[in-house]
């Protein structure tokens, strides 16, 4: 059994503005030959702008989220079919920003990744335990939970990852210990297997939570992590390069 493609995704979260286009031009630059599969999830409205600065470059580009539904009076949305349209090839779904500050349960991220398949995306689906769960001894429990609720049987034959990203790891520059780290990405590994049975061997599992350039060669090369879903760090090419140069 071949290992997964690794897989890099940079998310900006609410960042970035025309001028933040040099970054992603920098890391396009710089990507030189990494094994991985790099990519920028910036704001929706830069993707068109992203697109075209890169040129259709090796540099995939994401959205952060969009609507389950194809179209129609949803003010304020952007629907898959719409961040497919301006570039997008790939879409983050379920970041724990959005299960606490929108509400999205699983059953919400599950009709939104079968939208995304609809129109060509490709999901990263986000699970992750709070420290209140952990510290309660459930974070095992919490995250196969995520993952069995919010990836839907459509995903059989279909390319997708599943990040893990621990709540309280997301911006706050702690991280979990890389045997940690290994048992929640085992966990998710049986769960997978268990779902999607050999094909569930080749989905990557990405680890996101205060990934850096100095802490990212341990992580990245930690049994059962495929990439890294980096936030903070994305913003500066340098940080993003030195993160996947670390691979
Ligand atoms: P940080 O790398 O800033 O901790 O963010 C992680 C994250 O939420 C990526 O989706």
């Amino acid at each position: 059994m071949t290992a997964p493609q690794p897989l890099i995704a940079g998310n900006w979260k609410m960042n970035g503005l025309g001028a933040s286009l040099e970054e992603a031009r920098a890391v396009a630059a710089g990507l030189g030959d990494t094994p991985a599969r790099v990519a920028i999830c910036p704001p929706s409205i830069l993707i068109h702008r992203m697109a075209s600065a890169l040129g259709g470059g090796p540099l995939l580009i994401g959205g952060q989220d969009h609507h389950w539904d194809d179209a129609g009076a949803f003010t304020g949305d952007v629907s898959a079919e719409m961040l497919a349209d301006a570039g997008a090839s790939l879409v983050i779904l379920g970041h724990s920003e959005r299960r606490a500050g929108y509400r999205e349960t699983d059953e919400l991220v599950a009709s939104k990744v079968k939208a995304a398949l609809k129109y060509g995306l490709e999901p990263i689906v986000c699970v992750g335990e709070t420290l209140d769960e952990r510290k309660a001894g459930k974070a095992l429990e919490i995250v196969t939970g995520q993952v069995r609720g919010s990836l839907p049987s459509e995903l059989a034959g279909k390319t997708f990852s599943v990040a893990y990203e621990p709540v309280w790891a997301i911006g706050t520059g702690l991280t979990p210990t890389t045997p940690e780290i290994e048992e929640v990405h085992r966990a998710i590994r049986a769960t997978l297997v268990e779902m999607f049975g050999e094909a569930g061997k080749r989905v990557p599992i990405l680890y996101g939570g205060s990934v850096k350039p100095g802490n990212a060669a341990e992580i990245l090369h930690a049994d059962e992590v495929g990439g890294a879903l980096v936030g903070g760090a994305s913003l500066k090419a340098a940080d993003f390069l030195g993160i996947i140069r670390a691979l």
